[in-house]
């Protein structure tokens, strides 16, 4: 799964070299993120004109704190590839307004033109960054209150007890704007999610369903994850 998303990005940003590449935190592209940056640097793969993005951002968290979505990134991608604070666009969730914060990050998007490359992770809800169930879909990028699953789910993330209750994301009206989107998932605990994703017609009360409205849209699982997708599809 790691592999081959990682040769989705690589052979994107070889076709595209001023694209706009949007990544997602967790646990799940981690593995992918590593085997890109290694890939990257051994084929000195060009990133002069790539600018990356952030999916979404903890409230009260950036990248000075581990487990947050930008430290993660800064840990897998940004630091080993030496990547410049003015190639990455990323929300500050410790802003002092979250709304301001998400209008800056649309409008600097926005100024590049849009998302082109989106490389994603489902939460056991469903959820996308942190767009959760019954997301509205005509949002670019906004606060969330967090649902219970992913406010219970994300003590796996830090170290010490941090309660998190708001997420910062972009929406899904940005997401689907994409040039190309890739949906990773990963273990058992997901495959129940995946097959609702992949088996119901699209609707915001699971969130990644939507991602099938891009007509560019691909699902890379692991066996675990894609025990209830039938093989046929
Ligand atoms: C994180 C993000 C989330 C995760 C999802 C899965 O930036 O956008 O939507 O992708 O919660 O998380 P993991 O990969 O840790 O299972």
């Amino acid at each position: 799964m790691s592999e081959l998303a990682a040769e989705r990005i690589i052979s994107y940003i070889k076709q595209n070299p001023t694209a706009t590449i949007c990544l997602a935190g967790g646990y799940t592209p981690i593995g992918t993120y590593q085997i890109f940056s290694q890939k990257a640097k051994e084929s000195k793969l060009d990133l002069t004109g790539i600018t990356f993005v952030g999916l979404d951002e903890w409230v009260g968290l950036n990248g000075a704190d581990k487990g947050s979505c930008r430290e993660t990134l800064d840990e897998y991608i940004f630091r080993p590839l030496h990547v410049r604070e003015d190639h990455i666009l990323f929300f500050d969730g410790k802003a002092a307004n979250s709304d301001k914060e998400c209008s800056r990050v649309v409008e600097e998007l926005e100024q590049k033109g849009g998302l082109d490359f989106a490389l994603l992770g489902i939460g056991l809800n469903g959820h996308v960054g942190f767009n959760e169930p019954h997301v509205p879909m005509e949002q670019k990028a906004h606060v969330v209150t967090l649902d219970d699953v992913t406010r219970d789910v994300s003590s796996k993330y830090f170290k010490e007890v941090i309660k998190v209750s708001q997420g910062m994301t972009l929406g899904m009206k940005t997401i689907l704007s994409s040039d190309q989107i890739v949906l990773l998932a990963s273990g058992a605990e997901k495959a129940e999610i995946i097959a609702q994703a992949v088996n119901e017609k699209p609707s915001p009360e699971i969130p990644a369903s939507l991602l099938s409205l891009n007509k560019n849209f691909e699902i890379i699982l692991d066996s675990e994850a894609g025990r209830y997708v039938e093989s046929s599809r």
